[in-house]
């Protein structure tokens, strides 16, 4: 008998050389078409937030605008989008951070969140955790309280040492409600942030 989280490993394919070689792109559209993974995605991390009184479900774009509103709808919470720059109208608060090569840019509404509210970021895959950890500036700079990160997926090579945010990994096991702290993988060391994964990404 399939577990979820079997299911949701095995609806995401793994394609190799892309963007470029050497790079095993996680690639997660195969499990949007599989009606029961996707919704079994959502309701692991729904299971999960929705006795947290999260005010905020802060989605990191592109492929965290995919997986961040059935949550919020779902835990009663509002949506607010992490752009790529100059794409949102109003004002915005930004932050750079490090990719591969050069950086990159974040932007968030100015007035989208309130100082004291309690937010949690999802995204669909952490390699660096660099993407994450700017999502978590932008919402500690005013005055939000992350509450944890979620992904679906983590992958475990792991290259830009610039990039490293401290956290702490709690893996899905699906054991009903339960859930387990895996230590020792690089990203533990202040145990000051917390990540909450599904899938190990790979081969
Ligand atoms: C991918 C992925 C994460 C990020 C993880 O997004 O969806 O957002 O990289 O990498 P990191 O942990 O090293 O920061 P990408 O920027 O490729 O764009 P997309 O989501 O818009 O496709
Ligand atoms: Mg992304």
């Amino acid at each position: 008998q399939d577990t979820r989280l079997a299911r949701i490993a095995s609806a995401i394919r793994v394609i190799p050389d892309f963007p470029k070689p050497g790079i095993l792109f996680q690639d997660i559209t195969t499990l949007l078409l599989d009606t029961k993974a996707f919704k079994d995605t959502v309701d692991l991390f729904v299971e999960r937030y929705r006795d947290q009184n999260i005010n905020v479900v802060a989605g990191v774009e592109a492929r965290g605008f995919i997986f961040g509103p059935p949550i919020a709808l779902a835990i009663g919470a509002k949506f607010v989008p992490m752009r790529k720059p100059n794409k949102l109208p109003g004002e915005v608060i930004s932050e750079e951070y490090s990719l591969e090569y050069g950086t990159d840019k974040m932007e968030m509404h100015v007035g989208a969140v309130q100082p004291g509210e309690r937010a949690l970021i999802i995204d669909d895959l952490i390699a660096t955790g660099g993407t994450l950890g700017a999502a978590i500036k932008l919402l500690e700079r005013v005055g939000v309280h992350v509450v944890e990160c979620a992904c679906v997926i983590e992958l475990p090579e792991l290259k830009d040492l610039n990039n490293y945010i401290p956290m702490t990994i709690t893996w899905c096991i699906e054991k009903l409600t339960d859930s387990i702290n895996m230590k020792g993988n690089g990203r533990d060391r202040l145990g000051d942030k917390s990540l909450f994964v599904l899938i190990k990404g790979g081969a």
